[in-house]
């Protein structure tokens, strides 16, 4: 019998638990659904009320034949801030394993490894990406080593999560995705957002015509930075910039909400480095459609998104790269606010996702595909020619 999960597990104190998917239910001793937070101990469907007995209520998953481990084993290229915070998350799962830290300095490369408990550490990436022990590598480099990197870890046979924006342009991301097909090796651009359960959530309303037909999408996301000519976010050496730091996510999330472009529109304003301080897009759509959205790496702005359908519309509470509410409001003003709390710092959803694919011998994510990838590039493309 198939079971929606999602409108019957419950917890002990009768709260809904979001879960990740539906899945084939044979038996009330055990089922084989990966929970995204909350403890499982009965489920209520058709008026009948189960026990449930599961492993572990946060990794208890679905038996994968695709000669991958039990345990993942990660290695992590760049020390950053970002790569501190992916370690959190790969720590907190009991089937991953942080196994390899690399970096430019051996200074560093301890420092991260004694942190986050990494055994081993290594100061120069090409090291890490030939090391048996590492499954997949997580690209944590700044936007103009993308392609460098994940080549780096390509071409030594290791799939790779790389974070955004995935390259610094199209022709880049045409290069990657070429070399993970024909290496027949896992690619994905760690855009995290699609994977926190708020974001899983919006796609389940729109796909059920929740609110109608999605008409507009509007959104911002900026954040203040001082300036600091150095810096990634000002460096134009580094891809600085507010459209490829902080833009990507809205434009990311129309493309997940909308499809690609078929016009855009853009202005911006440059910093004392010349990349874009700030800027402002317009995206029209081939089935009526339209989005916009503002970007910043000088200011915070509210970083709240809202998608308009013919029958309502839908509020994503600030932050709009890693929200944990909806608000689903209807034509005549009744709002429904739900809350989508993410694992730990958020970060452990994509983690997850690498992972199934792995498992199940995929190539690429049905959710962040490559293809996908490609086209935001290719519109983050068309956006800066709009400014020269
Ligand atoms: N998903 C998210 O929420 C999120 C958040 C922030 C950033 N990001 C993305 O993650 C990437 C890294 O951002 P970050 O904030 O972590 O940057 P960061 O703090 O500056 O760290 C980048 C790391 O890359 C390594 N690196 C290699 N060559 C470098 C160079 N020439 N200059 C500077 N660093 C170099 C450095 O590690 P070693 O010196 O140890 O090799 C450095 O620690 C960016 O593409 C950014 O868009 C994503």
């Amino acid at each position: 019998m198939d079971l929606d999960y999602e409108q019957t597990i419950r917890d002990s104190s009768g709260r809904t638990i979001p879960v990740r998917e539906s899945a084939s239910w044979s038996s009330c001793e055990t089922v084989d659904v990966w929970l995204l937070s909350g403890t499982v101990t009965t489920m209520e469907t058709a008026g009948k009320r189960f026990s449930l007995s599961l492993r572990d209520p946060r990794v208890s998953r679905k038996r994968m034949e695709s000669g991958m481990g039990d345990m993942i084993r990660w290695g992590i290229l760049g020390t950053g801030k970002i790569a501190g915070r992916l370690a959190a998350a790969i720590n907190s799962l009991d089937d991953a394993d942080l196994v390899a830290i690399g970096s430019r300095s051996s200074e560093r490369a301890e420092a991260f490894a004694r942190e986050y408990d990494v055994p081993h550490r290594f100061d120069r990436y090409e090291d890490l990406v030939t090391r048996s022990e590492v499954d997949v590598v997580y690209v944590a480099t700044p936007h103009v080593f993308h392609e460098r990197d994940t080549l780096l870890s390509l071409e030594a046979g290791k799939p790779v999560l790389c974070e955004k924006p995935f390259t610094m342009n199209a022709k880049e991301a045409t290069t990657v995705i070429a070399a993970a097909r024909e290496k027949s090796l896992f690619l994905m651009e760690a855009m995290w957002t699609r994977f926190v359960p708020a974001i899983v959530k919006l796609r389940e309303w729109i796909a059920a015509g929740a609110i109608g037909e999605v008409r507009v999408f509007m959104a911002d996301a900026g954040w203040a930075h001082p300036f600091d000519p150095m810096s990634r976010f000002f460096d134009p050496a580094l891809g600085g910039g507010a459209l490829l730091d902080v833009g990507v996510y809205p434009l990311s999330m129309a493309s997940m909400i909308l499809g690609t472009p078929t016009d855009v529109s853009s202005l911006m304003t440059p910093a004392p480095t010349g990349v874009d301080a700030q800027c402002t897009c317009s995206l029209a759509f081939a089935d009526g459609g339209v989005a916009t959205f503002t970007a910043s790496i000088v200011c915070k702005t509210p970083r709240e998104g809202l998608v308009v359908g013919s029958e309502g519309s839908i509020r994503i509470h600030s932050p709009i790269n890693h929200p944990e509410a909806l608000t689903r409001i209807t034509q005549r003003g009744e709002a429904e606010t739900v809350e989508l709390p993410y694992l730990g710092n958020g970060y452990a959803h994509q983690v997850i996702e690498v992972m199934e694919c792995l498992r199940e011998g995929r190539f690429e994510s049905d959710i962040m595909p490559l293809d996908e990838s490609l086209a935001i590039m290719q519109t983050l493309d068309a956006i800066r020619e709009q400014w020269s």
